[in-house]
């Protein structure tokens, strides 16, 4: 399981395009998400169009490596369907999948936070016409990556109680 030590945030992409069968392999890697009573009330938005990650670029400023990579997926979920107040956690874990399935297949990713953010979430719901019940959760940015730098090490043993925390 080394992609679990390899991935990390990825900026700097190449203009090469994802292959097909990758990105199938990523939203399926997506969908094996756990969910809060299964209720999987994920979608996904893949987004290649140019002149629409522009229009991201414009209404999220942390996202803006977006214009130079081929391909976003937009995480969104629906609160008519999901568990109780599950939904963040559900689509966190698609979200976590999506990141690991790119490090797999070689491919740089980066998550960029739009749930939690009113001014973010309104603009790109607005943006992809998302019904009211249907919530933007990330962007995953996706492409070939031009960062060489390797992940660093993050072992902090201290964060690690045993039993009881005091
Ligand atoms: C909820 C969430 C929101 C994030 N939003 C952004 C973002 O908008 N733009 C960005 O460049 N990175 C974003 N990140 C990536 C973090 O900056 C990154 O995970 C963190 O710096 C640790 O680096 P690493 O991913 O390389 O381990 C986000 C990560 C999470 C979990």
């Amino acid at each position: 399981m080394d992609i679990l030590f390899e991935r990390k945030s990825v900026r700097k992409f190449t203009n090469n395009d994802i292959k097909n069968d990758d990105l199938e392999y990523i939203l399926h890697a997506a969908m094996c998400a756990p969910s809060a009573k299964n209720t999987r009330c994920y979608s996904f938005i893949v987004i290649k169009n140019k002149e629409t990650h522009k229009k991201i670029a414009e209404v999220h400023p942390a996202a803006q490596m977006i214009l130079q990579a081929p391909l976003a997926i937009l995480v969104v979920g629906n609160q008519n369907i999901a568990f109780e107040g599950y939904l963040p956690q559900d689509c966190a874990a698609v979200t976590q999948n999506i990141l690991l399935a790119a490090t797999a297949k070689c491919y740089g990713s980066v998550w960029c936070g739009v749930y939690s953010n009113k001014k973010k979430s309104e603009a790109i719901e607005r943006l992809f016409k998302l019904p009211p019940n249907i919530k933007a959760f990330s962007l995953v940015v996706i492409g070939n990556s031009m960062d060489k730098n390797m992940q660093k090490n993050r072992w902090q043993p201290e964060k690690i109680k045993y039993e009881i925390w005091g």
